[in-house]
């Protein structure tokens, strides 16, 4: 098979990485890639959603299932745009149409749908400015500290987590007054859940699933999961606290009325869904659903799944996911991200890299980085995640951590305690 994977950061290296191990492999793209996919594939300079120019590559290269990385072309209709295209409604996509997509580009519609489901969930209230009123009523029903959702995509700062009323409701009122855009012209009010959160992934073909390895991310800069939120600074799989009973509780409870929710509703949904979950006195509850899958997590699932995962993609484009089997290395598996200095606030980019050459044992997945004049340069915030196998988490995140210090740029940064709470 022919594969075109869209997407440039860490997630898409690990993916292209993945399935270029697959014997059922003829030529793998990516569009538009990074220097690591470069490695593993053919990159083409063509955006994610550049839906048109990706639509002559499709056709030039014969690619036979497109498989989407990043949320955004998910969110801007690429699989209807296939759909309604004479000439590429034969090629399947991996991913949902823009209406599945709202499970991640709409907080309200996934809070709609879990409460339709019977899915646990925290309680809520969505908001506009014509029930503000309503809203501020519901925010002083609720205990501290208050949870605020832009509705919208908010580039992964539209969640506020506040500790004073007054503050809560002035906040409330700036993002319906468009603090975060059109993002924010509804709000979700949230009850808080306290406990330990992991998240789930699963492939699934719209009918049948297959459950991915869970993982752990760790979103903020500062050691001791302190200062600002991230896009991941490292991640682990497996997740000691998500053992059996547990992930028996979010099939049940969570992925196959999520899974059965779809098909009722009658939304085409083949692709990946990440469950963001927390877990609460025991008991699974669903923060957030994603139509993609996360990243960092993406870089140790990789590692994890020990069997063909082309076969998986290839089952979800054919419908017959359920034919296919699952492997899981029982080995754990860490990553760590080198970060630019700065970020996740203003950073420096196009800092040479060096050292690459003296990784052992590790495996690099390129995220934010380029190549300019045959060096490798950093080139996003977050730089190359570092990521390893282990018998145990500690074994392998002692030879991320040692390999973390052999790579070199000029502020690199690094959170030296990735996987140390659990
Ligand atoms: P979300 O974009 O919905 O995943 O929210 C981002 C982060 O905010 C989550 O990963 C949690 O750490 C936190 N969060 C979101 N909703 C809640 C909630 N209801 N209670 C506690 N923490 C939350
Ligand atoms: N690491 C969290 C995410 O991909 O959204």
């Amino acid at each position: 098979m022919n594969i075109l994977l869209l997407g440039s950061g860490g997630r898409e290296h690990a993916m292209a990485w993945k399935i270029a191990q697959s014997p059922k492999l003829n030529k793998l793209f990516i569009a538009p890639g990074n220097p690591g996919t470069a490695t593993v594939g053919t990159n083409l300079a063509i955006a994610a959603d550049n839906f048109p120019a990706l639509k002559v590559a499709v056709l030039e290269q014969k690619i036979d299932i497109v498989v989407v990385g990043p949320e955004d072309p998910l969110v801007k209709g690429i699989v209807d745009f296939f759909a309604a295209d004479a000439e590429l409604k034969t090629v399947p996509v991996v991913g949902p149409d823009k209406f599945g997509a709202q499970l991640e580009g709409s907080k309200d519609f996934s809070k709609q749908f879990m409460f339709r489901h019977n899915i646990p969930t925290a309680g809520y209230l969505s908001v506009t400015a014509e029930n503000i009123t309503e809203g501020i009523e519901f925010l002083k029903s609720l205990e501290a500290p208050y949870v605020l959702k832009a509705d919208g995509l908010a580039a992964g700062k539209g969640v506020l987590i506040l500790n004073d009323l007054d503050e809560t409701i002035m906040e409330l009122k700036a993002m319906l007054d468009g603090k975060f855009g059109a993002a924010s012209k509804t709000v979700v009010i949230e009850e808080f859940l306290d406990g330990i959160e992991c998240s789930v992934f699963i492939i699934t073909d719209g009918k049948n699933y297959k459950i991915l390895p869970e993982a752990k991310d760790y979103k903020r800069i500062g050691e001791g999961d302190k200062g600002l939120n991230t896009g991941g600074m490292g991640a682990i799989s497996p997740v000691p606290f998500a053992d059996a009973d547990f992930m028996r509780k979010v099939e049940e409870r969570i992925i196959k009325p999520t899974v059965d929710g779809l098909n009722s509703e009658g939304i085409v949904y083949k692709g990946f869904i990440f469950f963001g979950l927390i877990k609460v006195k025991g008991e699974p509850v669903t923060i957030e659903y994603n139509a993609r899958m996360g990243d960092p997590e993406t870089e140790v699932v990789m590692l994890r799944i020990k069997s063909d995962f082309l076969d998986l993609i290839e089952g979800v484009a054919k419908g017959n996911l359920d034919e296919k089997t699952i492997e899981i290395d029982q080995r754990s598996a860490v990553t760590v991200m080198l970060v630019a200095g700065g970020y996740p606030e203003e950073y420096a980019k196009g800092d040479e890299i060096y050292g690459l050459e003296t990784v052992d044992k590790s495996i690099v997945f390129h995220a934010g980085t380029a190549s300019k004049d045959g060096k490798i340069v950093t080139n996003g915030g977050r730089v190359m995640a570092i990521s390893s196998y282990g018998t145990n988490k500690s074994e392998a995140l002692g030879v991320s951590f040692s390999n973390a210090q052999k790579i070199v740029y000029q502020g690199k940064y690094f959170r030296s305690d990735i996987g140390f709470d659990l």
